[in-house]
């Protein structure tokens, strides 16, 4: 029994034979370094984000049918794949072998923009159209659930499904002719062109483990040098394994023990996985239960219990299982894993203790113990009562006539997510009754284990099924529900007792009127939208203008395109594991690293000392540290630098190092900076006008308050980079994941006293950056520069995840005063607003922030008068950086609530406000910028008018009159966006072109592709220019050996810099080829390229482009911060539960004025991702940070941005038809950033909504809201009996 088993399983129809399997390793690993297929991405490693997804087909060793599943990668032990098949992107299809229907359509569909959780999708989606060649939308999207995306909002990813299936019914290329694939596939031989279509047929699920009955029935012991994981073949086996070894750890689903594993918090070195026990397996029907194996998947259990017959029971069961986790979760996770489990909101727990489950254990020499799933077992369990017994199945008894059940839950975000509070709700009538004869009534999220409500149950027994009993009840659970595991536990029981009055109207509704459906939630709305845009007509030949799609989108379907973590390890390279600090604010005693230098496979360690020169950076000021000295100043803050042969080896041995330290004060909040006054600097000041003439001006005077939160950017690539030292000269070679190339070449110079010329900075492509790789990206390097100069060894940093939440910066979080001065016709005559930023630790671009955002003090409005003052706050945090919009959204949103304040007090509609006061042509902002055309209104009053804006609002009033718990509301907002930075000398770029003989180009420029798709807008631009077909010019990467002294891409201006340069570049180039042309005109471009080289003309050219002739001088209020203005409005309509706080956003349109678009596509990409990364920043994206200043949301599993559910179910985007506008490289406009301000619409349309919920209460009075407008933020605002009591 002891001896260590082959592990065999297949990946893309390949076998692969394992000895000595380390238990350890998941598939990730596995598939990432050891078969190099790195099409499967690590994004979070939480089982959170779907990056890894992968499918996973077995036998069912009860059913004997393939079930093909998606999974995880990252939750999953290799040794839980013994007898499987895995099938990753790259064997779905390739650029070489053709493109699967599923990857071209997101191609096709422009459903990528960084593509780091493009395989996933595609994953998701191949494993869907594996089990359902016809799936609806609905099973689209709910597949979807489990993959994030930040950048694209998710619109063409659903749509590219939705192609995919029209444009193959079987949804799996099997459709296609077979004469056509073997055409293509012979094409493809010869040709090296760019990715063809599906020529593959799926991988099939190998015969040898359909045949070989071994794979599945056969004891299996795996050992590694510290565990060892046992597969049993029976009950009797697995019990004996356990009297053996009786701290060991069940596996059933992997998905607590992947977890255990990788944070190395296993208790056992022994690990009995009970996947193949039949009698776990089976899920049974009878006349009275329901009997489900602890082995049961949760989808498993889905698909059964879908194709029986449906029963009260059965209903009530698939409701709560539809939205536990997301499928990729379901497929693993086990009913019996899940029942066991210590977490105390778990969804299926609380149905089983309400529908008064019964649980069947197996103990050694015992025969089946029945424990009931109540308090006592939830207490024994924790208490590891059931150490030594294993749990083979739960009986659910069926429900009569008399008896009700339903589980409801509220997670933090719609969609995928725990339950902050969730329930499982029971009541059965005395026969012919309404008078309760039975009840329970179970809450997870209340407290530290999941509860069976006593107290309350005794109050409903023998009571009338009314609002008498309700009411009681509720008293009672408002008592009995308290507890002190929960800082906010008045949300939560204003949640469990809301739950209960849903269910209270739920069976009152039913017993009434003999209907079980009940529309207690948000209304139903599957996803759609329009995008309108103009296209120049067929005539036109110019790559330009034209929705293109992504150049490398093929390679990124394909899991071909490589990021920094799939670039294969270079010999000898070690990996650097940071030690960071424990505490926000302390003095360094000691460090002792003693220990971790002992481990096995630890090479090296690097402190501050061994940085040869500089240990300080930073943009404005140098008040970043690389590595800290003397003293820490936030949670997360790099100490010390472990190198070892691997990252395993490093995180592990980043555990042994012991830090003592001296706790000094530390200072958290802006309220606590304000006390202290600790600023960066002094306040930057603004005034125009005359406030005095306001305030004569003015009929009124209103002050208020403002809010908004910290966002963290979560790129779905973490921050990466790969340092290559060359012996020669002292040169290195920075391979990395940042959106400046040169800062980082410069900063690692300083670091390590060397000239820049040394240093090359390379980026390929970066899985998205939205500012957060501006600076921070510069850690990374600079840690891993040090290890490789240090060591003479190549050196890879890469952050997990939790490490890039807890070490990065984010958006500033800000607090605002202000005054607004207004006239009775709602004319704004002056405002006087303070601001104060969080900017943390360091100085990085706050003041650069600060002062762009204030720019916008008057968001798009001309107020005659204005005072303004920003303040910095240093705090014990790190240093909050750039972030999409750079500032803006946060001062326009102040300016929105200044608009939102006048509207209230002279109770009109804040739409005309806005009107009244809105910037037109021939108009100057008070920073000098002259309106030149009438686009912002334009944009607005199409925005209008297409959103059918004033009889929506009608129809709207009509909706909250007759709904009670669901309220609708909706606004309308403008916006602008200088493009340009202020600083002139932010505002250059260089291109180079070279042109091969055999007519190819390589073009670089000195803009870094992060997804927004710039390489292909100057593809299209040097396409254009050249006349030539775009798909002969290539980007290779973005470098400092091609284009030195780039500054940082972003603020929606490198499209518009860089394609100045690379116009410039190809007109040198298409100049110098006029006369060859010239003499030749039917030659074509290759000959005439030919001809060049043979005639020695230069077939290189540089190109260089610097526009506008001043820049901006912040105290002189001279000169023009930008080069124009990109303008848009967006209507927003939301729909908010009033019960539970959750919300949805109904529909939203969408116009922009991007000039003329040089790719509708990539725009419209932009303004709706931009867009949803700004319904986030409004809504669910909250960061919580402890008192102690740690940050608690540390991964996409408690830190919310939207999934697939929180997208608006409408989206309409429309680009304003070009008219007049800006003189631009090719009439064209930035676009990136602007669109996010627009989701202010979203945070004020909640307002209103909520405003309609709290009429019923007579409060109609202007409330304070604070952004983001979470769930209890939107519960707890809605004030009722229920949240009055809950205080
Ligand atoms: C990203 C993510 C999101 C999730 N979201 C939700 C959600 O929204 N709602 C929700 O309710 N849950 C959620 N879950 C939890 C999930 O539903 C499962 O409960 C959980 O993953 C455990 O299931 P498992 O089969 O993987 O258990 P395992 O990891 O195999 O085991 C869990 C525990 O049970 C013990 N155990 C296993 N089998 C037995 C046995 N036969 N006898 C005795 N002890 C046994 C194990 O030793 C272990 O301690 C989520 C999980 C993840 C990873
Ligand atoms: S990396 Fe596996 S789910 Fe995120
Ligand atoms: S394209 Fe989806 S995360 Fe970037």
């Amino acid at each position: 029994m002891d001896s260590t088993d082959l592990l065999v399983f297949f990946v893309n129809g390949k076998k692969v034979r394992i000895l000595e399997p380390d238990p350890e390793l998941t598939l990730l690993q596995y598939l990432r370094r050891s078969l190099y297929l790195t099409g499967t991405k690590l994004a979070c490693g939480q089982g959170a984000c779907g990056a890894c997804t992968v499918m996973v087909s077995y036998l069912n060793i009860t059913t004997k049918k393939i079930r093909n599943i998606s999974v995880n990668a990252c939750l999953i032990p290799l040794c839980y794949l013994h007898g499987m098949a895995v099938t990753t992107v790259e064997g779905v299809g390739s650029t070489r072998n053709g493109l699967h229907p599923v990857q071209e359509s997101l191609v096709e569909s422009h459903g990528l923009q960084c593509g780091f959780c493009t395989p996933g999708m595609v994953m998701t989606m191949y494993t869907l159209f594996r089990n359902n060649p016809n799936p609806t939308q609905q099973q689209m999207e709910r597949a979807l659930e489990g993959n994030l995306c930040r950048c694209t909002g998710y619109r063409p990813i659903v749509d590219a499904f939705r192609s995919a299936k029209e444009n193959c019914p079987c949804g799996l290329g099997l459709c296609l002719e077979e004469s056509d694939r073997t055409e293509t596939r012979d094409q493809d031989e010869k040709s090296n062109d760019e990715p063809k279509s599906a020529t593959t047929q799926d991988v099939i699920f190998p015969p040898e483990l359909q045949l070989n009955s071994a794979y599945h029935t056969k004891f299996m012991t795996f050992k590694s040098s510290k565990y060892t994981w046992y597969r049993p073949t029976t009950v009797e086996e697995a019990l004996r394994l356990l009297t053996n070894f009786p701290k060991a750890q069940f596996v059933l689903g992997c998905n607590t023990i992947g977890y255990l594993l990788r944070k190395g918090a296993m208790t056992s070195n022994v690990i009995i996985c009970c996947t193949h026990l039949p009698e776990l397996q089976c899920v049974q029907f009878t006349s009275s239960e329901i009997r489900i194996g602890a082995g049961v998947t949760m989808g498993q259990l889905e698909s059964e219990l879908l194709a029986v017959k449906s029963n009260k029971t059965i209903s009530a069961m698939l409701d709560v299982l539809r939205w536990v986790a997301a499928d990729q979760i379901k497929n693993t996770a086990t009913l019996g894993g899940h029942v066991m489990s210590k977490i105390p909101n778990l969804d299926m727990q609380t149905f089983f203790m309400a529908a008064g489950a019964v649980l069947e254990f197996r103990k050694m020499n015992g025969g089946v113990q029945e424990v009931p799933m109540d308090n006592d077992f939830v207490h024994s369990a924790k208490n590891n009562v059931y150490q030594d017994q294993i749990l083979v199945s739960i009986r659910v008894p069926l429900l009569s006539d008399d008896e009700h059940m339903s589980g409801l839950k509220q997670p933090n975000r719609r969609g995928f997510d725990y339950g902050v509070v969730t329930t499982g709700l029971y009541v059965q009538f005395e026969k012919g009754t309404t008078v309760v004869q039975n009840m329970r009534l179970a809450f997870g999220g209340t407290d530290d284990k999941p509860v069976l409500a006593t107290r309350a149950v005794n109050v409903a027994i023998k009571r009338s099924w009314n609002e008498d009993m309700l009411e009681k009840v509720n008293d009672a659970l408002m008592i009995e529900l308290q507890s002190t595991a929960y800082t906010n536990i008045p949300f939560r029981t204003t949640l469990a007792c809301s739950f209960f009055l849903k269910f209270f109207m739920k069976i009152k509704a039913e017993l009434e009127t003999g209907c079980s459906e009940f529309p207690a939630g948000l209304s139903h709305i599957p996803t759609s939208g329009i995008q309108v845009y103009d296209i120049p007509d067929e005539s036109d030949t110019k790559a330009v203008w034209k929705p293109i799609p992504n150049v490398t989108s093929g390679y990124i379907a394909a899991g071909e395109a490589q990021f920094v973590d799939d670039i294969p390890s270079a010999t000898n390279e070690l990996f650097a594991g940071l030690v960071t600090s424990t505490h926000a604010h302390a003095k360094i005693l000691s460090v002792d690293v003693s220990a971790a230098l002992e481990m096995e496979g630890v090479i090296d360690y690097i402190d501050y000392k061994d940085i040869p020169c500089d240990n300080n950076y930073g943009f404005l000021v140098p008040d970043n540290v690389l590595l800290c000295q003397d003293e820490v100043s936030y949670h997360g803050q790099a100490i010390c630098v472990i190198l070892a042969e691997s990252r395993e080896i490093a995180n592990r041995a980043v555990k042994l190092v012991e830090v003592k330290y001296e706790p000094l004060e530390a200072t958290i909040s802006i309220q606590d900076a304000i006390m202290k006054e600790q600023f960066f600097g002094h306040a930057y000041k603004v005034e125009r006008g005359c406030m005095e003439e306001a305030e004569k001006e003015a009929d009124f005077v209103l002050e208020g308050v403002c809010e908004t939160g910290a966002q963290e950017h979560l790129y779905m690539e973490p921050h990466s980079s790969l340092v290559i030292p060359r012996k020669e000269q002292n040169e290195l070679d920075i391979i990395t994941s940042t959106q400046g190339v040169t800062q980082l070449q410069e900063d690692v110079a300083k670091f390590l006293g060397l000239d820049s010329n040394r240093i090359s900075s390379r980026v390929k492509r970066v899985g998205g950056g939205f500012g957060g790789k501006a600076t921070d990206s510069i850690v990374t390097s600079g840690i891993a520069a040090i290890g490789a100069w240090k060591t003479n060894r190549p050196v890879r940093c890469i952050y997990d995840r939790e490490l890039d939440f807890k070490i990065t910066g984010k958006r500033h979080p800000i607090e605002a005063k202000y005054k607004v001065y207004f006239k009775k016709d709602g004319r704004i005559v002056g405002c006087d607003v303070k601001y104060y930023y969080n900017a943390g630790y360091s100085t990085d671009l706050s003041p650069l922030i600060m002062k762009c955002g204030m720019l916008l003090v008057q968001g798009c409005y001309t107020f005659t008068n204005m005072k303004a003052e920003g303040k910095l706050c240093r705090t014990n945090l790190p240093s909050n950086t750039a972030f999409r919009g750079f500032g803006s959204p946060q001062v326009m949103f102040v300016a929105e609530a200044m608009i939102q304040k006048v509207a209230f007090h002279l109770n009109i509609q804040a739409e005309q406000v806005r009107d009244t006061n809105m910037l037109r042509k021939g108009d100057v902002t008070p920073f000098n910028m002259p309106i030149n055309d009438d686009n912002l209104y334009r944009c607005w009053e199409e925005c209008k008018q297409d959103s059918e804006f004033d009889k929506r609002v009608k129809n709207i009033h009509a909706f909250n009159s007759a709904n009670r718990w669901r309220k609708r509301g909706i606004s309308i907002v403008p916006c602008m966006y200088g493009i340009g930075y202020p600083p002139l000398f932010l505002n250059q770029a260089g291109a180079l072109v070279l042109v091969y003989k055999d007519g190819s180009v390589l073009l670089a420029h000195s803009g870094v592709e992060l997804g927004q798709g710039l390489h292909t807008k100057m593809i299209q631009i040097a396409a254009s220019t050249l006349e030539i077909p775009h798909e002969k010019i290539i980007i290779s990467e973005t470098s400092t050996t091609t284009a030195p002294n780039t500054s940082e891409t972003g603020g929606s201006n490198a499209a518009d810099l860089n394609a100045g340069a690379v116009l410039e570049a190809c007109k040198k180039i298409k100049d110098r080829l006029a006369p060859i042309k010239e003499k030749n005109p039917e030659g074509g471009w290759n000959a005439w390229v030919t001809a060049a080289y043979f005639s020695r003309v230069s077939l290189s050219a540089t190109g260089f482009y610097g526009p506008r002739e001043e820049g901006y001088d912040y105290e002189k209020n001279s000169g023009s911060h930008s080069h124009y203005f990109t303008y848009g409005s967006a209507c927003t309509e939301v729909e908010i539960d009033v019960l539970t706080g959750e919300h949805q956003v109904v529909r939203v349109d969408i116009v922009m004025d991007v000039g003329k678009s040089l790719n509708p596509a990539i725009d419209v990409g932009q303004i709706e991702g931009g867009f949803v990364q700004g319904v986030g920043m409004m809504t669910t994206e909250e960061l919580k940070v402890n008192a102690k200043g740690e940050l608690t949301s540390t991964g996409p599993l408690d830190y919310k941005v939207p999934g697939i559910r929180n997208i608006p179910r409408q989206m309409n985007v429309k680009l304003l038809k070009y008219a007049e506008g800006p003189k631009t490289v090719y009439s064209a406009k930035g676009i990136g950033e602007p669109p996010l301000l627009l989701a202010v619409s979203v945070f004020y349309a909640i307002k209103e909504a909520i405003l309609a919920a709290r009429k019923h209460e007579n409060l109609s009075e202007d409330y304070f809201f604070q952004c983001p407008a979470t769930v209890e933020r939107i519960r707890m605002a809605c004030q009722d009996k229920i949240t009055q009591k809950s205080k």
